[in-house]
């Protein structure tokens, strides 16, 4: 298994080109499903989780093509790919696919709404909390589904096409938000949802869809309308920057010191986040087509945060935020209320001399003032990064292993932190 080694201590200086997001590109994908047209995804970030669901999606039939490589465009400049789901060979996502990569539950949606019927595997238990799906079917049931759970299956079922309804989430939900803009974008007549999530990626998604001939108001606010239509066409869109992406590498700047442009990305995709770095001490400025963070010499003051859905404190920056906080110039405490059990860093930072106490949902970090590298290993995706952070910053070498979690989620990794001063190798094996 790769493994990564860093040699902590230098500070991070240069500029980084932030990728198009994963959560935006993943429903996109999955949007192609409702067209027999062709949707051509720009910006399209080169991680396994993308391939993955190519992967799905052409179990179902769908035609996945990489439009070669243009004039000044690198590895890490995205792809464009042509998805046509002309000819659904498949309404079934089966297990071994779906608990991969638990995004492709939503197949759901689209493979009912256009085909009337769908059979997708429940996708089992997940690393960072429970992460059930009720709040999807029950989407699905109020756009006129009916449902029944076979053989650990979700089988799903329309008479006559699904119907407008109204959907009101009892709690915010990313997932549940796509599931039921893409249902009801092809039901007949108007749907209302209420409590909508008004992630960045939600509204990337509906503006997709719009451009695919769909009717959709509010998307980014928590009342969304939908006005069903029979049929959606071809269309090209370009994927929003990754906003995690951006999150974490100014986290690593702050954390490090240093001075660093990220190129490709908008600071409104994440004000609550860089507003908290800025009250750390580091100095965060926007500059056309991204933003500019650095931190010379001064300390990191500690900060309070509390992780709520947009435009909130991401969940999916927690962990960042909390490498950061264990060099910080005294206590702060980060409440996690978005999933139960991400906490899995907590232990492999305490393996780097950080002092973390959990009680319950809150993890409280009395700031430390150095760390020392070590070999350590996570659980997810963004508790990885995080001691990859943290790593940069630690004197000494760090060693992180199960390397595939970062190669899920983090386009060219090495290569954006190594050109920016870190020391930073992958050990293949
Ligand atoms: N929930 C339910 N029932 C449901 C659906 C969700 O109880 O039917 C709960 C979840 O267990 C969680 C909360 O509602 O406690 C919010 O979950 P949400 O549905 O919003 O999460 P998701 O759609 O499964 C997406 C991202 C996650 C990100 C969350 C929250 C993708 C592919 N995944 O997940 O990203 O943390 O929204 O913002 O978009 C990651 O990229 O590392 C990642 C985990």
């Amino acid at each position: 298994m790769d493994r990564i080694h860093i040699t902590g201590g230098a500070p991070l200086n240069g500029v980084i080109p932030i990728s198009g997001a994963k959560n935006a590109a993943l429903p996109l994908m999955i949007a192609s499903l409702m067209t027999g047209e062709t949707l051509e995804l720009v910006n399209v970030p080169r991680l396994a989780d993308i391939a993955s669901l190519s992967r799905i999606l052409g179990n179902h039939g769908v035609d996945h093509m990489v439009v070669g490589k243009r004039p000044g465009q690198t590895t890490e400049t995205g792809q464009t790919i042509r998805l046509t789901a002309s000819n659904i060979i498949d309404t079934t996502a089966p297990y071994d696919l779906v608990s991969t990569m638990r995004a492709s539950f939503w197949v759901i949606a689209p493979l009912l709404a256009r085909f009337g019927e769908a059979r997708v595997s429940l996708p089992g238990g997940c690393a960072i909390g429970t992460r059930p799906v009720d709040l999807l079917i029950m989407a699905m049931e109020a756009l006129g589904a009916q449902i029944e759970i076979d053989g650990g299956y979700v089988v799903a079922k329309t008479r006559n096409g699904l119907r407008g309804g109204d959907i009101r989430f009892p709690k915010v939900t990313v997932g549940g938000t796509h599931v039921a803009l893409m249902g009801a974008a092809l039901a007949h007549g108007t749907t209302v949802i209420e409590n909508a999530a008004r992630e960045p990626e939600v509204v990337d998604l509906a503006e997709c869809l719009i451009k695919m001939g769909a009717r959709i108001e509010g998307a980014g606010t928590p009342r969304i309308a939908v006005e069903g239509v029979s049929r959606l066409h071809g269309a090209r869109h370009e994927v929003l920057p990754d906003r995690i992406e951006t999150g974490t590498y100014a986290m690593a700047v702050a954390m490090t010191g240093g001075d660093v442009t990220l190129e490709n990305t908008r600071a409104d995709l994440l004000h609550a986040a860089l507003d908290v770095l800025a009250t750390t001490g580091a100095e965060v400025t926007t500059v056309p087509d991204g933003i500019r963070i650095r931190r010379n010499g001064a300390g990191i003051a500690a900060v309070d945060v509390t992780t709520d859905p947009f435009p909130g404190f991401p969940t999916d920056l927690q962990a960042q935020f909390m490498a950061l906080m264990t060099l910080a110039q005294g206590r702060s405490q980060i409440r996690e209320t978005i999933f139960e059990n991400r906490f899995m860093h907590v232990q492999e930072l305490a393996r780097l001399g950080a002092k973390i106490r959990l009680e319950g949902d809150l993890a409280i970090v009395e700031g430390v003032e150095r760390l020392k590298g070590a070999p350590v290993m996570a659980t997810d995706l963004r508790a990885s990064v995080s001691l990859v952070i943290a790593g940069l910053a630690a004197e000494g070498e760090t060693q992180i292993n199960r390397v595939y979690h970062l190669d899920r989620g983090f386009e060219a990794l090495e290569a954006k932190l190594g050109r920016c001063g870190a020391q930073i190798q992958r050990v293949r094996s």
